[in-house]
């Protein structure tokens, strides 16, 4: 057993160089005031920003009881048609308190049958403003890790549980995700990706049906999700404040393509 310790050893480095290699952080601009972990906050309390284990927000609004605007697009239905469908209903959505300060809904974008669904939390900042996904500092992150697994952003889909920001990038409220959920569930229905992976606690969450489910425990353990495989991996904003983080997600994204049958590419 000792005698494989200096391989293992050189296999840990060898795979760290690897994950530093394609989605380091040392070319990545600063994150936003909006994504710098701010200083003596509640965990998990309102106004708390993402990290990896925080828990759900305590006080939540119920989910309202009106007919969810999804509610008449039957879960058959397939394809960019229904796609747009469902980024229509979002855009006129005031289910929660999270439309009175929004500018823009953040409905998702990618491919609309896509090998891989990256699901997110919820829009920051600039995501808000420009009404795209990922396209802040986690954002750019998350487009290297895509890159790295062989795909191009344009390949895979980017949604995430919440389509309009948290004030402040605090959490979604539970009453939150649940107004909001049904238009990702049917975003999967239409998508039909061949795997899901989630970014973060909310997602892990939201899909598993378990608000105590935390990320550092179960990131790279896959659970079904309606006949879908998610395999759950850290949030990029999370690994922007801790490198560490970065060798278990790379693991995790490996663990992604190896369901899918692929390897990564090779490095040239
Ligand atoms: N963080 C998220 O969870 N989603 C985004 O779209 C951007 C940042």
């Amino acid at each position: 057993m000792d005698d494989d310790r200096p391989v293992d050893l050189l296999r840990n480095l060898k795979q760290l160089l690897e994950a530093d290699h394609w989605f380091g952080v040392e070319s990545l601009p600063k994150p936003p005031e909006s994504e710098q972990p701010a200083p003596a906050q509640r965990p998990g309390g309102v106004g708390a920003k993402r990290g990896a284990d925080e828990a759900p927000a305590v006080a939540s609004p119920a989910p309202s009881v009106k007919p969810h605007p999804v509610a008449d697009i039957p879960s058959t239905v397939h394809g960019a048609e229904v796609l747009a469908a469902i980024v229509e209903r979002i855009s006129a959505c005031e289910r929660c308190g999270l439309c009175a300060k929004r500018t823009k809904v953040v409905p998702g974008e990618g491919a609309a049958q896509p090998d891989i669904l990256f699901i997110g939390e919820g829009p920051g900042a600039d995501e808000d403003r420009q009404g795209r996904p990922f396209v802040g500092a986690a954002g750019q992150l998350l487009d290297r890790m895509i890159v790295a697994m062989g795909y191009a952003r344009e390949q895979v889909y980017i949604a995430n549980v919440v389509k309009c920001r948290p004030p402040g990038n605090r959490a979604p409220e539970p009453g939150e995700v649940a107004d909001c959920l049904p238009y990702l569930e049917r975003q999967i229905e239409a998508l039909q990706p061949k795997v899901i992976c989630t970014l973060g606690n909310t997602p892990l969450r939201a899909l598993s049906g378990n608000p105590q489910a935390g990320i550092t425990r179960l990131r790279g353990k896959p659970f079904e999700y309606r006949g879908y495989t998610v395999i759950p991996t850290f949030h990029p904003s999370y690994l922007l404040r801790n490198d560490a983080g970065k060798k278990p997600c790379w693991e995790d994204l490996k663990a992604v393509l190896a369901f899918l049958g692929k390897e990564p590419p090779k490095r040239g």
